[in-house]
């Protein structure tokens, strides 16, 4: 699920590979190698941990032509050397991001031809797959299809024969596999950025298709095995963007970044007023119902936008984690609009829910990042958020996006039914237009979130308390700040924590309670005072103007403001100030923030 990387060509490609695999570090691994070939004979080095533990073992190798790494992020056994990739079998060296599902069955046939195993993957069951297919047919081609025939599960394969040292065998299913051209030699990779610094010339390798690539060739089959004229691409984005430039962490870094793309996302929609905006946006009005499908914080995202669908536009829209849309009933038809948010367009769940939408005949639309990923080719319609690359594992500047985007798809659908004014659209478009400064503002308030996260780092457990909208955000500042600080933290509807939760509240237990709602205000804060009365430390994040009505209560320890705007704004700077409270709480705890453990960046496994 994590990194694939490879290389052939006139440069050594020990040298490639290692910097392939540390571009990829980003995407979270917990062991990488590399097999390369060395006077005609292949030599594997892989290590448990990090890329430099690999990289001081493979100093004794020679120059070579040829060679494939990995970086693993165990799914079948435990994160050891033995488990890790490339593995070996017979005459065949492979790497695979994904999951063999049916590998069980495969080993017993495998083992009852003859075949044993060093390590607990499914992976290694792959490579004799292989071995055996290729050892009866002779034929490298036939034996990818026909593996690719026996295979349950999701895969991308880098393959190495010993009876052919000029080139690299490629498949895949699922998981996804670029393959890049340059000069001087030619690349595959799992995604482009990790060989961004050789080329940016690439081919996308699809489903069902088989890649031979030398030095100077690449031949990509179909199905069929029929030669394909594939499109060469060109990355757009540059090694800049997957750079920490000068920030100590990528996660601080593309929080910075949020200014510059948000208004880059909205710009691809309108840079004056609501006209433009229409002009730009497809008329989503004829739908009657939208479903809004992702997993983590693309879910959360997709939260967000229901409430701002429902409340402005008066559509009725259902929200599914995608791992549950999968495999539960559903009812929607041919008036329902199916959204599918995920930053990396690889998500294996998120994709799955996509071809199950597809398959019913229902109108897809992606909310992506990444241009060109699988869920953006196969939706019928994508909207990019155009945030760049995002490295930090945990989410920030994507998500925002992503909530804008959901916005202005409220904000459209409510004009064109009359529910929202021309002139009102115009106001929330002025505000829209003013957060990137007002988010800047907020970055600059550093020394209150170092104060908030110096007081609440050394606890165990915290609380997030919000309604409505409200509650959305909290879910995704809970997140954020468990995935990186490794802090046990829920996010909790302020009015159901007294249904068996507030049991948990003890003297000290940090609870942030977020009130951007006026009209719910009163509600929520109630709430707050509930865990107060027990004891609580309470953080709250709250509206200039609801704080001067409710200052005088005393029910709170620490309070942020956020500057009065429309409610279209205030999520996005909501979410900002979790995002950097989460941010200095990890830092003090010393945990590493772009590569938290046991998570991946982009997880192409069910
Ligand atoms: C967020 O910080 C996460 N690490 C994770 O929840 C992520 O949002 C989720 O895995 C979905 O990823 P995607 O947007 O690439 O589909
Ligand atoms: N399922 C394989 C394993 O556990 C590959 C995991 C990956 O994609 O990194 O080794």
């Amino acid at each position: 699920m994590c990194g694939i990387v490879g290389y052939v060509g006139k440069r050594n490609s020990v040298d490639v590979l290692i910097k392939g695999l540390k571009n990829l570090e980003y995407r979270g691994y917990d062991s990488a190698g590399i097999a390369v070939c060395e006077n005609d004979k292949i030599e594997i080095v892989k290590k448990e941990g990090k890329i430099k533990n690999l990289e001081s073992s493979v100093s004794s190798l020679g120059s070579s032509h040829i060679g494939i790494g990995h970086t693993r992020w165990a799914t079948h056994g435990p994160a050891n050397t033995v488990n890790s990739h490339p593995h070996r079998v017979g005459c065949v060296t492979l790497v695979h991001n994904g999951i063999i599902e049916n590998y069980v069955k495969l080993r017993k046939e495998l083992k009852d031809l003859g075949y044993s195993f060093k390590s607990d993957t499914d992976t290694e069951v792959a490579c004799a797959l292989i071995d055996s297919i290729y050892k009866e047919c002779k034929d490298k081609l036939l034996t990818m299809k026909k593996a690719n025939e026996k295979i349950i599960g999701s895969f991308a394969f880098a393959i190495l024969f010993d009876d052919d040292f000029d080139n690299i065998y490629v498949m895949r299913k699922d998981s996804p596999l670029i393959i890049a051209i340059s000069d001087d030699g030619n690349f595959i990779a799992s995604d482009v950025p990790a060989i961004l610094e050789f080329t940016n010339k690439y081919i996308l390798l699809e489903k069902d298709e088989y890649g031979v690539i030398s030095g100077d060739k690449v031949i990509v089959y179909d199905n069929d095995f029929n030669i394909l004229d594939k499109e060469i691409l060109t990355y757009e984005e540059s090694l800049d963007s997957a750079m920490k430039n000068g920030y100590e962490h990528f996660m601080i870094k593309e929080i910075n970044d949020e200014p510059r793309t948000l208004t880059a996302t909205y710009e691809q929609f309108f840079k004056s007023d609501i006209n433009e905006l229409l002009c730009n946006m497809p008329d989503f009005s004829k739908y009657k119902s939208i479903d809004i499908i992702g997993c983590g914080s693309a879910y959360h995202a997709g939260l967000v936008g229901k409430s701002f669908l429902e409340r402005y536009a008066d559509i009725p829209v259902n929200t599914y984690l995608a791992s549950e849309y999968r495999y539960e009933k559903n009812f929607s038809d041919s008036s329902t609009l199916t959204i599918l948010i995920s930053q990396s367009g690889e998500t294996a769940d998120t994709l799955a829910a996509l071809r199950k939408a597809k398959d019913r005949g229902i109108d897809t639309l992606g909310i992506i990042n990444t241009v060109g990923s699988s869920i953006a080719r196969e939706a019928s319609k994508v909207f990019y958020i155009k945030v760049g690359c995002e490295v930090s594992v945990a989410t920030t500047k994507a998500y925002s996006a992503q909530v804008l985007i959901l916005e202005l798809m409220a904000l459209c659908i409510g004009v064109r039914k009359g529910i929202i004014s021309l002139e009102a659209a115009n106001d929330i478009i002025s505000d829209i237009k003013e957060l990137p400064s007002l988010i800047e503002e907020e970055i600059n308030n550093k020394p209150s979130y170092d104060k908030i996260a110096s007081l609440i780092y050394k606890n165990e457990d915290i609380f997030f308390l919000g309604r409505g909208i409200d509650y959305s955000l909290c879910m995704e500042g809970s997140l954020k700040l468990k995935e990186i600080s490794y802090i046990h933290s829920e996010s909790y509807a302020a009015g159901e924590l007294k249904h068996g939760t507030i049991s948990l509240i003890d003297k000290g237990t940090p609870v942030i309670g977020l009130v951007t709602d006026p009209d719910l205000a009163m509600k929520t804060i109630s709430n707050i005072k509930e865990t107060k009365a027990r004891g609580s430390f309470v953080v709250l994040v709250t509206l200039e103007s609801i704080f001067d009505e409710y200052k005088n209560d005393d029910f709170y320890d620490e309070v942020i403001t956020i500057k009065d705007v429309d409610s279209f704004a205030s999520p996005l700077l909501a979410i900002t100030i979790f995002q950097l409270i989460s941010y200095e709480v990890a830092k003090l705890r010393g945990e590493a923030i772009d590569k938290p453990r046991n998570l991946a960046k982009s997880v192409t496994v069910e």
